[in-house]
């Protein structure tokens, strides 16, 4: 149980072991509080390795607030595409202009006061703090979860917002008041690197080895304790690449709900056969020439997944079509419409020749 451990304990050699183990990353080099605020939204949803070209990218293209808060809509997507959690970056822009107005395009030296702003919580928030201005706050993210349940063997269920709260208040009793952005980037770090989500924790490496509770006792597999979310919702989808030429159809979805106002290929509910496919096309009032069978695919989102089926559908020129449906340059559409990760298993055949015998030949 937590409370029955000495927590004081692991400050002194996790200290010890980020000099020694802490990687190299671009924002850890250069904490400006815009940067950390960046780079921690980002890797809320995907791994360090993964983050660092986005992150160069993003900063690159916004290198602060206030080109952020200024970023037309469409760009700013473009420049998450990939990342996924669009409403993140939603967010994020929406935060920027309140620092516009409020803080002189800063981000606040203040925990509560970064707090109110949208798409930052207690954990953004406490990293923010600590890495950027060094207020000796925790950040308690799901790699600080998982070892502080481990090394003081406590079963609590980490999915709980009140188990989050008593390991807040508990690591801030411990917190080292001059080594705020050390201490809570190794409790990450361990996390991230040694005492790890999958697999078997690398013990012999950590600098807790001697007093470490889940250690002692051989039960790290059952650390930390999480309830199961409840299962995710299937949608079956049919999704179309329309092209005549160099043009593409795409799809703009509407400005509320999951992917909204992104670009996406048409689609619709089920898994249609090919003449269903071709009907759904001509409802479209489309003219197809040619259909191809795809892959299917799957992609996961936190609360639903799409098991998807897809065709290549050769149509001829396009007059006049259903609201809601573009027609791009194939070229515009990788520059200007960003169509979300879900599809990634279908944006290659964008731009493919169509080399199979059921379509003909382009020059
Ligand atoms: N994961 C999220 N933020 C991190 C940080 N600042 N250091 C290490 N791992 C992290
Ligand atoms: Fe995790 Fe092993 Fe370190 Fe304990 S000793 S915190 S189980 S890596």
């Amino acid at each position: 149980m937590l409370e029955d451990f000495n927590l004081q304990r692991i400050v002194e050699p996790l200290l010890k072991w980020f000099q020694d183990n802490a990687r190299v990353l671009p924002w850890r080099e250069e904490p400006a509080p815009y940067r950390v605020w960046v780079s921690e939204i980002m890797l809320q949803q995907t791994r360090v390795e993964a983050v660092k070209p986005y992150f160069q990218r993003f900063t690159e293209a916004l290198p602060n607030v206030q080109a952020l808060a200024e970023c037309e809509e469409e760009k700013l997507l473009k420049l998450w595409e990939g990342l996924g959690y669009y409403n993140r970056v939603r967010n994020m822009q929406a935060a920027a202009r309140t620092m516009m107005e409020k803080y002189q395009g800063q981000l606040p030296a203040d925990y509560e006061e970064l707090l109110k702003l949208k798409g930052i919580g207690h954990y953004t928030a406490g990293a923010i703090a600590s890495i950027a201005y060094k207020i000796p706050v925790p950040a308690v993210d799901g790699n600080v979860l998982r070892v502080i349940a481990r090394v003081s063997n406590d079963n609590s269920d980490i999915m709980k917002q009140s188990v989050r709260t008593r390991v807040e208040e508990a690591l801030q009793t411990i917190m080292p008041e001059h080594a705020a952005s050390e201490f809570n980037q190794a409790l990450m770090e361990l996390g991230a690197t040694v005492c790890v989500p999958n697999g078997a924790p690398q013990c012999e490496k950590c600098p807790w080895q001697n007093f470490c509770e889940a250690k002692r006792l051989d039960c790290w597999q059952f650390l930390p304790v999480k309830s199961k979310a409840k299962p995710r919702k299937i949608e079956e989808k049919t999704v179309f690449i329309i092209r005549d030429g160099d043009k593409i159809v795409l799809h703009k979805r509407p400005q509320k709900g999951l992917l909204a106002g992104l670009y996406e290929f048409p689609n619709t509910a089920g898994h249609l056969s090919e003449e269903e496919a071709l009907l759904w096309v001509r409802e479209q009032r489309l003219q197809p020439i040619r259909i191809q069978k795809l892959e299917s695919a799957k992609h996961v989102f936190s609360h639903v997944e799409w098991h998807m089926t897809g065709y290549v559908v050769r149509v001829d020129e396009l007059t006049e079509n259903k609201s809601g449906m573009l027609f791009v340059e194939i070229s515009d559409s990788e520059e200007r419409y960003p169509i979300p990760a879900a599809f990634a298993a279908y944006t290659k055949y964008m731009n493919i020749r169509l080399g199979n015998e059921k379509f003909e030949r382009e020059n």
